[in-house]
């Protein structure tokens, strides 16, 4: 069970409303008209629904795909091994590509994602995600936008869960467990 009052908030409603939109500026200054966002499920189904509303106002007309990777975790530790539990459906081919995830950690998710995605003759693959945790990363990768610098501890909501809780919060934060750790992490 989760319970959102022991949530800390670490950044709230307004603050990622505000950044989403500088962050759609951004994309929009850098990235082709004909943008294919292609959103990583689950964690970053939140983010991706604001963004891609912040890209509207922001003038662009992106088309809107998922895909659905697991990053296998020991604990809160990154295994390295990521999987496709379901791909998307359109072809990347010639396309600058707009990937989208919720936090950037040793970075295998989205090094895997891009890799693929160029395999597959996308013409750029840009990355964009919520949160960054600075020197964490077990492989080389630089995304392109960034919503916030996040510190090392693991966070919850506003798409992202632990054991498949608190996903629904609309702010990002920190669970005070007290002394009691849980033993269980789900979700990708
Ligand atoms: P990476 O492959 O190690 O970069 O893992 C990134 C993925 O791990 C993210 O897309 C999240 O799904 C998950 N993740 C990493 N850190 C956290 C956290 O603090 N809270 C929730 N999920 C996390
Ligand atoms: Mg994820």
């Amino acid at each position: 069970m989760s319970d959102p009052l022991r949530v800390r908030i670490l950044f709230d409603e307004a603050a990622i409303a505000r950044r989403n939109e500088e962050m759609a500026q951004a994309i929009v200054r850098t990235t082709a008209p004909d943008l294919l966002v292609v959103a990583v499920l689950k964690g970053s189904f939140m983010f991706a629904a604001d963004l891609i509303r912040s890209l509207h106002r922001a003038g662009q007309a992106p088309q809107v795909e998922f895909v659905h990777l697991s990053s296998y975790r020991a604990g809160t530790v990154s295994s390295g091994n990521v999987a496709i539990l379901r791909d998307v459906e359109s072809s990347v081919e010639g396309r600058d590509v707009l990937l989208v995830d919720d936090i950037l950690e040793s970075g295998r998710t989205l090094v895997f994602a891009k890799d693929l995605l160029m395999a597959r003759g996308a013409r750029r693959v840009f990355v964009a995600v919520l949160l960054e945790k600075a020197g964490k990363r077990a492989v080389e990768v630089q995304p392109d936008f960034v919503g916030f610098q996040c510190p090392d501890v693991f966070v919850v909501g506003y798409g992202m869960d632990v054991a498949h809780n608190y996903r629904q919060l609309p702010f990002v934060g920190v669970v005070d467990h007290g002394d009691k750790e849980p033993d269980l992490f789900g979700g990708t």
